[in-house]
């Protein structure tokens, strides 16, 4: 069998991802401020899952400088990691954030990531942003295959996997520590670009 071409960056990069309730695009310089309140405002809501929740972003100006480190990392042309913001469709206030990482060209693999502020949690936004994102990485990104990982213990991040029906591959056993948890069990669940089912928007017969 052939090896298949690498991934290779689209250009242009995939514009802003659409859905019922939120837009999935770039954080701009002008998204500091919500930026920084949507984390600050409860880090507790992000740990200890995200250990970065603890301390970053503890001023608008703090996130401006994120924010261009996400532009910047992303305007390197070998860039393999994509951070975006999930914003609401109507009055765009922040709602998280998500993005495209570790990419592996070879193996033209994604994986993406996700967080929810804490006043958000729980009413279906990251499921309905990264259902629509998944889409986008097979039919805009180019993807063959898409990972998320995450704790065992992680209740919300393995409730968005399973609306999304992906399938769960198996669990690396302590493969991380996360301050306040201990040593970490790290679960990995996936998608092929053929059983995703884009009208449902879930894995196909999950
Ligand atoms: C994981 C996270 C992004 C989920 O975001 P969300 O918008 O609340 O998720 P959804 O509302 O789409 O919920 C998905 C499912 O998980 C369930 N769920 C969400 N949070 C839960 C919790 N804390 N405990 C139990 N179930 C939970 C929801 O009820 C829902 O199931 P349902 O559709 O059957 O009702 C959010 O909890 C978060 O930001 N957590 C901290 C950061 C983090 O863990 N990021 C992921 C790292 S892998």
């Amino acid at each position: 069998m052939n090896a298949p071409a690498p991934w290779k960056r689209p250009d242009p990069l995939p514009g802003p991802v659409v859905t019922e309730r939120t837009v999935v695009r770039w954080w701009e310089p002008s998204d500091a401020e919500g930026l920084h309140v949507a984390v600050a405002e409860d880090r507790e809501a992000l740990l200890p899952w995200l250990p970065w929740a603890a301390k970053e972003h503890a001023s608008v100006d703090e996130s401006a400088q994120i924010i261009n480190r996400f532009t910047r990392d992303r305007n390197f042309p070998e860039s393999l990691d994509f951070v975006m913001g999930i914003f609401e469709r109507e009055g765009g206030e922040v709602i998280g954030g998500t993005g495209i990482h570790r990419i592996i060209p070879e193996d033209l693999t994604g994986e993406i990531g996700y967080w929810v502020r804490g006043s958000r949690q729980r009413q279906g936004y990251c499921t309905e942003a990264v259902a629509a994102l998944i889409t986008a990485g097979f039919d805009a990104w180019g993807f063959r295959r898409i990972k998320i990982c995450c704790s065992n213990l992680n209740k919300g991040s393995v409730g968005v996997l399973e609306n999304l029906g992906l399938r769960f591959e198996g669990e690396e056993r302590e493969a991380r520590w996360l301050p306040g948890v201990g040593w970490d069990n790290h679960r990995t669940y996936a998608v092929l670009a053929d059983e995703w089912d884009r009208e449902a928007e879930r894995v196909r017969g999950s």
